[in-house]
């Protein structure tokens, strides 16, 4: 049998030096959610098909890897998390202490069709607040995006920011239809058909939405208020006391005061394509346009829990995949050496196979003190070993001759530019 020496298609190998980009990564994401006060959680990759059916004609639907395991349980590998944590939210009940703020860094599975930025397999950063009904829930979510992304490296501030935040809020379109004699019920249908929109052009826009009921004039007034960017522009075309505008105003004068004015904009063309979202909605962009697909997305869901059969709970959160922030900060150059180089502290080199036991004392007092130790057991010639320690990113290497032995020392070797070497006794190793 030969096997085929790629990843399933769509999937990804870690090699260790991608491994290390993408501990570097998540160890950026567990510090800032861990300095908004955020816990983590987590929940089996496996979950129950039934929560991702969505009437509305959600996409991520149709993207499911699900099938019916051993027992006729349909089961499916998630897509995103947020059904899984609303699950997990509505088990806990009254008992949970609420606002909650958790956080967690699923793997999530759609099969979707491949093009950059998209895989079929992702890491997702999820940050979500249980129980907050206030727009300062999306304003700490949005402060702590902006937060890892300037931990990045990248500038938030001034003109020309490297990032932009675009935001909406549903309500601003659910009032506006309103108007035009579309009920709620038709709503998330709504949304999941003007999101394709870029996808299926403005006539296939316009048929879906009048499959769903509404007249060709009213889908064109939606289409038409879709272009309008910047708060006034929007609380001009739909009214200063349109809820949404009023939660928008809100979000905008919070976002101030948490120092990421700069890069928040109101666009109404932001609408997301998950049918559950149901107030403000937000995407993240690499503000050059070099990369089309978003960054990161996000929105309040208040209704969600009530979908499933639970009292409604007021949640916000956000998703950010690994994939397009990998490639943005490897194209910036912003991946730092840490993520990039290997490093051990320190090799240990028995010369030969009788200065293996000594190795061993010498490697297990090091590493008691912390330090990360490999032991050379090659018995290769010297410039190999010194070589390899060097690729290793070794900061000392430890010379173990007979001679050494013999005499009760082993030679310890400073490596990089200010190279030195000194015998050291091994007692003071424990050896
Ligand atoms: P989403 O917009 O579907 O939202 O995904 C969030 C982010 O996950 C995207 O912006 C992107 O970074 C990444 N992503 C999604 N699909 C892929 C893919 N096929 N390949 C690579 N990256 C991908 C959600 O999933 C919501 N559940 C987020 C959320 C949390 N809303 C509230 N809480």
């Amino acid at each position: 049998m030969t096997i085929d020496l790629q990843p399933v298609k769509g999937t990804r190998d870690f090699y260790p030096e991608d491994m290390r980009v993408r501990q570097w990564l998540f160890a950026r994401w567990r510090e800032v959610a861990r300095a908004f006060g955020f816990e983590e959680y987590d929940a089996c990759v496996l979950e129950h098909e039934e929560l991702y059916i969505r009437k509305a004609g959600d996409e991520i639907t149709g993207q499911l890897y699900g099938f019916a395991d051993k027992s006729q349980r349909r089961v499916a590998l998630r897509p995103e998390m947020t059904p899984s944590l609303a699950r997990m939210v509505l088990a806990k009940g009254a008992s949970l202490p609420l606002p909650a703020r958790w956080f967690a860094i699923p793997q999530c599975f759609r099969y979707e069709n491949m093009q950059r930025g998209r895989k079929r397999e992702h890491f997702q950063w999820n940050m979500d607040i249980i129980g907050l009904s206030s727009v300062a829930a999306e304003a700490e979510l949005m402060a702590a995006q902006c937060a890892f992304l300037r931990a990045c490296g990248l500038r938030l501030d001034g003109d020309k920011p490297d990032i932009v935040l675009k935001v909406s809020n549903r309500q601003v379109i659910q009032h506006f239809l309103e108007g035009l004699g579309i009920g709620a019920d038709a709503f998330p249908a709504v949304c999941v058909v003007i999101d394709k929109r870029d996808k299926i052009g403005a006539d296939g826009t316009t048929a879906e939405l009048t499959k769903l009921g509404l007249s060709a004039e009213a889908a064109a007034r939606i289409i038409a208020v879709l272009d309008i960017s910047g708060l006034d522009a929007v609380a001009d075309a739909v009214g200063k006391d349109n809820p949404g505008v009023i939660a928008l105003t809100e979000l905008m004068a919070l976002c101030a005061s948490s120092g990421i004015a700069d890069v928040v904009r109101i666009d109404l063309s932001v609408i997301r394509g998950l049918s559950y979202y149901t107030g403000t909605v937000w995407e993240v962009f690499d503000a050059s346009g070099s990369l089309p697909r978003a960054i990161a997305g996000g929105g309040r869901y208040d209704r969600l829990m009530e979908l499933f059969g639970g009292t409604p709970v007021p949640m916000v959160g956000f998703g950010f995949g690994d994939v397009v922030i990998t490639e943005i900060l490897a194209e910036r150059g912003l991946l730092p050496k840490e993520a990039s180089e290997r490093s051990v502290d320190d090799v240990v080199y028995p010369m030969s196979a009788k200065e293996f036991a000594v190795a061993n004392r010498i490697a297990l007092r090091l590493r008691a003190e912390g330090r990360s130790v490999v032991v050379d057991y090659s018995e290769r010639r010297f410039k190999h070993v010194v070589k390899r320690a060097e690729d290793d990113g070794a900061r000392r290497l430890f010379i173990l001759g007979g001679n050494e032995v013999t005499a009760g020392v082993v030679t310890v070797r400073t490596m990089g530019a200010e190279r030195s070497e000194e015998k050291l006794p091994l007692a003071q190793f424990g050896a």
